[in-house]
């Protein structure tokens, strides 16, 4: 009796466990939909690496798999009852074909079971044995494999997944889009009384036509007025322009207000007659990062409205830039009569999307702003356009003609005259366009780009660039947009009034190279520290945005008042990094009135962190008391003395003060 209860019992657990078994099922993961994985580069694919080739690591071939580039991710929901997750890791062999591919890559796998980090396989670099992945998902829900670049940029970051498999029990798992984080308003609206926003101080040489705007927040009617304004100057009291011409050489103090039914606010403007301009970075537009070679006059317009309508403009954002494709092409237009890309006399001709120039910029000026374009000094541009080659001159007065006041020289056709790259290969067309400049009678922004070529900062300002870019082109995921921005650090000593360090332009808000655009790969936390990062930075601001489908949340991203104010402080000076490990960094400015502007990144994309610093790596004194301000929240948080730890700062995210003596 005993014995048949005890087989019993043993068949049926033995039926249960063979259940079990029965039941767990495995899914490879190239079984599902990979159109909803990203990738930073090409296309994620099942069964192939990115470009298409056999899955292969280190001379090691896998028949099924995932393929795919940094920074890719790929989110699967589960229903909770999934087991566990294989699969050998590693950077394809196909990138090996190129030398700088197997210097370059550097991938890092990570494994995310409901936010937190299951696995990270750390740098994996090219031709090393694929790493072999095991994770228990008990009770896991949304999981997420990311190829992230190890923090140096994407390039060959070619990541597979080989052998990637599921076993589960539940219901099969499935693939979804990643899900994006909302974006959240941080920053309260303005005021209804006036408050004088913009730059404080504004150089101009002496004899060219000058044009400032004073900018102010607040309620509509408003009045502007200004004393102690130089010889040559006056100002319209319902616009705010400045205009005129001063003859004199030097610094002129005065004060400029702003009037409206609720009050009166004041503020001194000093202006700097001599030879440096552009003394605060350029706050502005540019048309590359969203339209690419599809700007055209309509666009331009477009954005310009909007910079008024939207109220832009009243915090001090001032230039519209057309970047590349304005001009024509070589051949391209009419091969027959050979339409020609410049007129008998030489002079440079717009496209057809470019009716009239000159219509074009004073209707940008007609509504207080300023205008930008750009060439390069080869013969053709970066999109094959006819650039100033042996027109430098030409170029330049017809720029003045047409009334720009900001010029983006750009390296890249020039390759092909240049001869070698030696230092001053490098220098000479950019001193040649200085000269040409220089004989226009008009002030224009000078906005060296070669990308960092020949360690420029040490030398752009010495050959009259007024703002020069420190690297190659941004876009809008984490790792390009950090990667440029943490890079700055070593620069800060060659940042002055009329001289800044260019890490290129904003990737926020719709972006897209071309005529279709996309919302920023950027999460909203990554934006934040997108504009902080760029404001402590005294980096130009150009917004890659067209303005007229600006939302709401990149319209308040970009309208704080006390965040710009880091950017356009008179001192000039960039932030140094002060604090640094692989999850967060502390950098510190300081203000031209002894405040401390400090940013608190957390560089770690998965959970968020508290981060804290102490005075003496601040450079304060030991002692001393602060009053400790949140820029973006607009709100002040204690005071602090000898230290100060921040809240929880989210993944990705910054925590922006600004340190103020406590009386
Ligand atoms: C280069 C520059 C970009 C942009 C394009 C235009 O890549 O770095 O900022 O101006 O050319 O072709």
């Amino acid at each position: 009796m005993v014995k048949q209860i005890l087989t019993g019992w043993l068949v049926i657990a033995a039926m249960v466990s063979g259940l079990d078994a029965q039941n767990t099922k495995t899914l490879w993961l190239d079984e599902l939909d990979v159109s909803n994985a990203t990738a930073g580069w090409g296309r994620t694919r099942a069964n192939k690496s990115v470009d298409g080739n056999v899955l292969t690591v280190n001379s090691q071939t896998f028949e099924r798999g995932i393929g795919t580039h940094a920074e890719g991710q790929f989110t699967i929901r589960l229903d909770g009852s999934a087991a566990v997750f294989t699969a050998m890791v590693g950077v394809d062999d196909e990138i090996a074909q190129s030398p700088n591919g197997r210097h370059y890559a550097s991938v890092t796998f990570l494994v995310i079971g409901d936010g937190k980090e299951l696995f990270n396989s750390g740098a994996m670099k090219a031709q090393t044995s694929a790493k072999p992945v095991s994770v228990k998902l008990d009770g896991i829900k949304l999981f997420r494999l990311i190829a992230s670049d190890s923090g140096d940029g994407i390039d060959y970051d070619h990541a597979d997944w080989a052998m990637a498999k599921i076993e589960y029990n539940g219901s099969r798992p499935e693939a979804i889009e990643p899900i994006k984080p909302k974006p959240y308003i941080l920053t309260p609206k303005p005021g209804p009384e006036p408050r004088i926003t913009g730059p404080a101080v504004f150089g101009a040489r002496p004899g060219n036509p000058f044009l400032f705007t004073v900018t102010a927040t607040g309620e509509r009617p408003m009045t502007f007025e200004a004393r102690g304004l130089p010889k040559g100057l006056a100002l319209d009291s319902q616009t705010g322009h400045i205009t005129g011409t001063v003859e004199k050489t030097g610094k002129y103090q005065t004060t400029v207000a702003a009037k409206n039914s609720r009050g009166r606010a004041e503020r001194s403007f000093t202006i700097v007659i001599g030879d440096t301009i552009c003394l605060t970075p350029p706050m502005g537009w540019n048309s590359w990062n969203c339209w690419g070679c599809a700007v055209d006059d309509a666009k331009v317009r477009a954005t310009a409205r909007a910079m008024a309508d939207t109220e832009l403009i009243h915090h001090g954002w001032s230039y519209i830039n057309i970047d590349d494709c304005w001009m024509r092409k070589r051949g391209s237009n009419d091969p027959v009569t050979g339409d020609p890309v410049r007129d008998k006399d030489g002079r440079i001709l717009c496209n057809d999307k470019f009716p009239d120039m000159n219509a074009l910029t004073d209707y940008i000026h007609g509504l207080g702003l300023k205008a930008g374009i750009y060439i390069g000094p080869g013969p053709t541009t970066c999109q094959n356009y006819e650039a100033s080659w042996q027109h430098e001159l030409l170029d330049a007065q017809q720029f003045a003609e047409w009334g720009f006041d900001y010029l983006k020289y750009d390296w890249c056709g020039y390759s092909s005259v240049s001869g070698n790259q030696t230092l001053e290969d490098l220098q000479r067309p950019y001193i040649l366009m200085r000269q040409m400049l220089d004989q226009v009678g008009r002030d224009i922004v000078y906005s060296v780009c070669q990308y960092g070529w020949g360690e420029v900062w040490k030398w752009g300002g010495q050959i009259g660039g007024n703002c020069w870019r420190t690297t190659g082109d941004i876009t809008d995921s984490w790792s390009s947009m950090a990667g440029i921005g943490f890079q700055q650090a070593d620069l800060y000593s060659y940042a002055h009034p009329g001289h800044w360090n260019d890490p290129d332009m904003l990737v926020v808000g719709k972006v897209g190279w071309g005529p279709n655009l996309h919302d920023s790969h950027l999460t909203p936390d990554e934006q934040y520290t997108h504009i902080s990062l760029w404001c402590l930075l005294s980096a130009p601001l150009l917004i890659g945005c067209p303005i007229e489908q600006m939302d709401e949340f990149t319209l308040n991203l970009l309208t704080n008042d006390e965040v710009l104010e880091v950017n356009q402080d008179p001192s000039g000076r960039q932030a140094r990094c002060v604090k640094k490990d692989s999850t967060a960094q502390v950098w510190v400015k300081t203000m031209e009135d002894g405040s401390q502007a400090v940013g608190f990144f957390n560089l770690n994309g998965f959970e968020a962190a508290a981060i804290s610093v102490n005075w003496q790596t601040l450079g304060l004194e030991p002692a001393s008391r602060w009053r400790v301000r949140d820029l973006w929240r607009q709100k002040d948080l204690e005071t602090a003395q000898g230290t100060f730890s921040t809240p929880q700062v989210p993944p990705h995210g910054v925590l922006l003060v600004r340190l103020f003596p406590h009386k």
